[in-house]
């Protein structure tokens, strides 16, 4: 073979090539590379060039052996005709974006509507000492009132002063903590955290939030106390729900109420009228819900965190935010539970 014939056959190889701009990369590879490849073919034939000609046509056989790597490169491995023409101008898939769990959502309203009226949000540890938890709240080891809170127990050495240590069952281990934390009064604390007890139930949860308002100050009476609940109320649930205080006992609040709010769906009259007809509410069965805990704070406890309770007076309130939340208007979740479910179709709603 002449080394003329060689290059242009070369050359006719190379325009083939550039005509295959489309082709895929296993269309190509068979092309020129496969063992009956164009390629292979030719650079076979350089054994029959005159041994003076091999150089130049081996330099020629790389610049077409680049050429095709080149394109091999610059080729998709699916065939031209699966190819889909993509408009960059198109809106893109929606991302699915997320948002703030309700609760979370309910903790910053109870702490915007606190820190309006002068309360400083606070977080306490939610692994606690016993003494926190309980007995600088006037509930000794062995007090019946105790039983209530269904702890968990960190099995962990008990500190000789300070006891075992817990799950918070509830916010108010925060009372004392805040009191050693300012020293002298006052004291407007909101504090909101997770509390841990074995109950599990449509209005119980294992883990749960509580919100515990604690104000300590000069001449602090029971008015200050239900001034500052009417106004959570209004402002939580929307003008004109009331709210109600009943004795009851807890041993870190002398005296001790319950607090109720007025049900949203009776407007706290226990009925409905539907259809002509007066129902009682199925909601509230009374026109209240029943949320939580107050109470002036018991001396011993101003003791405990080293106030004197001859000089300063205070008030305290604490309970759930699950269940605060889920009687809100529109909502009436009725368990709990599903919060927690980790269920988009239930999330996604709020
Ligand atoms: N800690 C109580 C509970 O979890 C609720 C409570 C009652 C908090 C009275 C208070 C209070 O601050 O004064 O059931």
């Amino acid at each position: 073979m002449i080394i003329s014939s060689f290059l242009e056959e070369l050359a006719k190889i190379e325009e083939q090539l550039s005509k295959q701009a489309n082709s895929s990369r296993d269309d190509l590879e068979k092309m020129f590379l496969s063992s009956n490849g164009l390629f292979t073919l030719i650079s076979k034939q350089i054994t029959e060039l005159d041994p003076n000609d091999r150089k130049t046509a081996g330099r020629s056989l790389n610049q077409l052996k680049t050429a095709i790597e080149a394109a091999l490169a610059a080729s998709t491995s699916t065939n031209a005709k699966d190819k889909r023409w993509i408009d960059l101008t198109m809106p893109g898939e929606q991302p699915t974006v997320g948002h703030i769990h309700p609760i979370s959502q309910a903790m910053a309203e109870i702490t915007g509507i606190f820190e309006r009226v002068g309360f400083t949000r606070v977080r306490y540890p939610e692994v606690d000492w016993d003494w926190y938890a309980f007995e600088s709240l006037n509930m000794s080891p062995s007090h019946p009132a105790r039983d209530e809170w269904e702890t968990f127990f960190v099995d962990q050495k008990a500190d000789l002063e300070k006891g075992q240590v817990v799950l918070t069952p509830h916010t108010s281990n925060g009372q004392v903590r805040e009191m050693e934390r300012l020293g002298e009064p006052q004291i407007r604390m909101i504090n909101i955290a997770r509390c841990y007890r074995r109950q599990q139930d449509v209005t119980h949860t294992q883990m749960f939030h509580q919100f515990e308002g604690l104000v300590v100050d000069k001449g602090i009476n029971i008015q200050h106390l239900k001034g500052t609940l009417d106004y959570f109320a209004e402002q939580f649930y929307g003008p004109g729900t009331k709210n109600r205080i009943r004795p009851f006992h807890f041993q870190f609040t002398e005296p001790s109420f319950e607090v109720d709010f007025s049900c949203h769906i009776c407007s706290g009259t226990g009925e409905i009228t539907k259809d002509g007809r007066v129902e009682k509410c199925r909601f509230c069965k009374s026109g209240w819900h029943e949320v939580g805990g107050c109470g002036m704070v018991h001396p011993n406890v101003l003791k405990a965190g080293g106030i004197d309770p001859d000089v300063y007076t205070g008030f305290a309130f604490g309970w759930g935010i699950e269940r605060t939340y889920t009687l809100k208007k529109g909502l009436e979740i009725d368990d709990i539970r599903l919060l927690y479910s980790g269920d988009f179709k239930f999330l996604e709603q709020f």
